[in-house]
């Protein structure tokens, strides 16, 4: 039987329009409003120019948009008229008060809330999809419900989307997971939501659990993932003092099918919106309820994040001679992953700054994040942002491969080596080069994990 509802998602930013885009094309008969307060946001969602960009999402919009997906600015409209309510607002962290660089800021989502107290005329399901604290939900219930006639039903549903593979990852995911309070109320809410994703996703990846699980998963499972690239990395340094290949022991590590062959790529770090956000989150929750071991624990995470984007740095500075000032460095990528042009907590960012407070003179390249990084240095005097590779590194003493776009492991590196100032270094914080062949060609190699390659 066809599903029919009227869904609303409150915010169309990088989860909200992909996942109601998603729901639009899979559920047709069902009618999806996606509504912000930004007119611009709307305006380009409802353009051909999307404010989100995600391989397939195009196709997607273009298939659904004025058919039963709608995007508009009117929020209280939305409220009315719709029963079931998704929340996709950005939850940043707090740069303010208690729980300061830590703890989500909630404002979006209480002002939310207030005001779907203060519109809504029948009962509602309000779906949190946005990453938020554990009882975040509850919290919402009690200021929806309390002295009011109408009930609101609050359910965790929390994204998984990895930039890049965001249309992908929400026809195919591994799992949607649902939590619910286990009243009668609750799960009947739940069964709803359920439905919805059980359109196309398969009944036995569609994971229910109470509120407070669905909740801490999310920010359990970015810990997990996070934690292994913070685990590799670490293995990289040992790599490097001892003469083993970090790439080598990532393949027999994780050939074991207990561990697992994913997320065992040695880099110069993690970036991104949601690792270091969802681990200090955690962080701060450990810490709210007295577990200061554990709190410990998961914030090494971060701590060996941090040492491994100030390794690689100083490791190009010290095999310099600890004389940077005045030479010209190129930086390959500055995205803090290939396929975007998202640079938020980017390692690219660590390593320009340190460079140019050692008086160096930047070169950044990258096919997409160019105009985000220029902004948040503030485009400064010394610093050059030139987009061709072969361009940015002419005259240069040094390359950095910061970000693993495919064009940076296809270049013509024997091209680049004759129009660069000899020595030449080559520091490859992604493994994306083959080390050997470029020490072939004259250049000194320095690759994570690995033994670096100088000419004597
Ligand atoms: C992540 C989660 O994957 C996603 O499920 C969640 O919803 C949002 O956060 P994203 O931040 O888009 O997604 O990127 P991801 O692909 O997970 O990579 C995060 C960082 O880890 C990147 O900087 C990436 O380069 C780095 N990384 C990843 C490594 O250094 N090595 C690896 O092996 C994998």
């Amino acid at each position: 039987m066809a599903l029919q509802k009227k869904i609303a998602c409150i915010g169309a930013g990088y989860v909200g329009g992909p996942t109601m885009s998603v729901i639009a094309k899979q559920c047709p008969d069902s009618i999806i409003t996606v509504v912000d307060i930004n007119q611009e946001r709307i305006d380009a969602w409802n353009s051909d120019t999307l404010p989100v960009y995600e391989p397939g999402l195009d196709e997607i919009v273009k298939a659904v948009r004025g058919k039963n997906l709608f995007f508009s600015t009117e929020v209280e409209k939305a409220i009315v008229e719709n029963d079931i309510i998704f929340i996709a607002v950005n939850t940043p962290t707090k740069d303010y008060g208690v729980g300061k660089n830590m703890a989500a800021d909630l404002q979006h989502w209480e002002v939310i809330a207030r005001q779907i107290r203060k519109v809504a005329k029948s009962d509602k399901i309000i779906i949190e999809k946005s990453t938020l604290p554990v009882k975040t939900a509850e919290a919402m219930e009690t200021i929806l419900n309390t002295g009011s006639t109408i009930h609101f039903e609050v359910l965790s549903n929390p994204e998984f989307l990895a930039e890049g593979s965001a249309i992908r990852d929400l026809l195919e995911p591994d799992r949607v997971l649902i939590g619910s309070r286990e009243t009668t109320s609750g799960q009947r809410a739940r069964d709803e939501v359920v439905k919805i994703y059980n359109a196309w996703v398969p009944k036995d990846r569609i994971i229910t659990t109470n509120t407070f699980s669905s909740e801490l998963s999310k920010l359990v499972s970015n810990t997990f993932l996070a934690q292994r690239v913070s685990s590799i990395n670490a293995i990289s340094a040992v790599c490097e003092a001892t003469g083993a290949d970090v790439q080598e022991v990532a393949k027999a590590v994780g050939a074991d099918s207990r561990i697992g062959n994913k997320f065992l790529n040695a880099s110069v770090g993690f970036g991104g919106s949601c690792f270091r956000k969802d681990i200090l989150n955690l962080v701060y929750i450990c810490r709210m309820h007295h577990l200061h071991e554990i709190a410990t624990y998961f914030e090494n995470v971060i701590n060996m994040n941090n040492y491994q984007q100030q390794r690689f740095v100083d490791n190009v500075i010290r095999s310099m001679f600890n004389t940077v000032a005045g030479r010209k460095i190129c930086m390959f990528g500055c995205a803090f992953k290939a396929n975007t042009d998202d640079i938020r907590d980017t390692p690219a960012l660590l390593v320009a700054r340190t460079l140019m407070s050692e008086k160096a003179n930047l070169v950044i390249s990258d096919p997409k994040a160019m105009e985000n990084m220029k902004a948040e240095l503030g485009n400064p005097k010394h610093v050059l942002f030139v987009e061709d590779p072969y361009e940015a590194a002419n005259d240069c003493h040094a390359i950095l491969i910061l970000t693993e776009w495919e064009l940076y492991a296809k270049l013509d590196y024997q091209k680049l080596f004759n129009s660069m100032i000899k020595p030449a270094y080559l520091f490859d914080g992604r493994n994306i080069i083959n080390p050997k062949a470029c020490y072939e060609i004259g250049f000194n190699v320095y690759s994570i994990g690995k033994e670096a390659l100088i000419h004597r």
